[in-house]
């Protein structure tokens, strides 16, 4: 079998969780289902260049973030190359260099381990395919990027496709695994059609607790079990609220979702508190302006201070304009970046 020495081009988008993963057994299986919507400019462009060398012990690979070589990367690369090499056994017959550059500014508190992730699996995958000797249909190739890219971080297995996407075996979701996510399968009401993700930069700094550490502080959590319950029901009440369309069901369910995650890591041992002040006056800013407005914003967090400020495209312009006027302010140098629903990662 000849192998060729080429190159490969993915952009990968970034996802913001609904219902949130936090808490994992081994081998990166989540302790319980998560959903999410899969963004559109946040993203992640991957270019992979492979060279045939002689098989030894070793993964060789070299990785480059905005054309500057970033050692300190590898151990993460090297520990995701360990786990897929089962999965991919031609990838110590390649030399790799791997040139990834983000959309979203460097540093901006917004992980970049979903996009990338899943960037470097699908760059993977496209490798498979040109070495397989068999026709590789489109849906086992992502199917198995979901799986590979799951390997590196649990939330990148959610964003290979869109636009609503389910990773976690639960019984009210048919196809859900905890091996590799899905497209959420049923027929969703047109307000979530269109969803608009506006996020604000609070803080840029250095992220205080890897997830890697987040997860483990769930082991010996006190409130775990009733946490990982809690995700079913309220995944089993967000089927509902998609369906029929309630924002304001909706919105109360995804703020709770994020406070449940920032609680999690305040009550574990060690707790930490991943809010800034700036996080609380963008929250209370927000629910003083639904209180006057009746307008459908609301909002979700991740493992940090950053506020996605989560809205219907129908009532963007008035809200866009509260964004602006009162929020913007309390974001680090009035950083901010307008997002909405997007449809999965592309081939370039
Ligand atoms: O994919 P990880 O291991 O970096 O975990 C991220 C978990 C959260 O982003 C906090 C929640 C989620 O479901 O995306």
């Amino acid at each position: 079998q000849s192998i060729e020495n080429g190159t490969v081009t993915w952009e990968s988008p970034s996802n913001i969780a609904l219902v949130k993963y936090w808490g994992k057994k081994k081998d990166q299986i989540p302790e319980n289902p998560s959903i999410s919507f899969t963004l559109n400019i946040c993203k992640t462009i991957t270019n992979l260049t492979f060279t045939q060398k002689e098989r030894d012990n070793d993964f060789s690979f070299e990785i480059f973030l905005d054309e500057e070589k970033k050692d300190d990367f590898k151990p993460k690369i090297e520990t995701f190359f360990k786990r897929v090499e089962v999965y991919l056994p031609f990838l110590k017959d390649f030399h790799f260099q791997i040139e990834t550059s983000n959309t979203f500014p460097h540093s901006s508190g917004i992980a970049s381990s979903a996009s990338g992730m899943s960037a470097l699996a699908l760059c993977l995958m496209s490798l498979e395919r040109s070495l397989s000797v068999v026709e590789v249909t489109d849906e086992y190739f992502n199917q198995k990027a979901s799986f590979l890219a799951r390997l590196g971080s649990g939330s990148a297995s959610r964003s290979i496709e869109g636009d609503l996407i389910v990773w976690g075996k639960t019984d009210v979701i048919e196809g859900s695994s905890n091996l590799l996510a899905t497209k959420y399968p049923y027929q969703v009401h047109e307000k979530f059609k269109d969803y608009q993700d506006t996020i604000l930069l609070v803080d840029k700094g250095e992220k205080q607790v890897s997830s890697t550490v987040g997860h483990n502080l769930m082991h010996n959590h006190p409130y775990a079990q009733n946490r990982f319950q809690q995700a079913h029901d309220n995944l089993n009440a967000l089927k509902l609220i998609l369906e029929s369309g309630d924002l304001d069901k909706f919105i109360a369910l995804i703020e709770s979702e994020a406070l449940t995650l920032h609680a999690m890591m305040m009550t574990s041992m060690p707790y930490f508190i991943l809010m800034k002040p700036n996080t609380l006056e963008i929250i209370n800013k927000i629910w003083d302006f639904r209180k006057d407005t009746g307008l459908h914003v609301g909002f979700t967090l991740d493992a940090g201070a950053n506020v996605h400020v989560l809205y219907p495209k129908k009532e963007a312009k008035v809200i866009l304009e509260f964004i602006k006027d009162e929020l913007v302010a309390y974001c680090q140098n009035e950083q901010y970046i307008c997002d909405q629903i997007g449809f999965g990662a592309k081939l370039i």
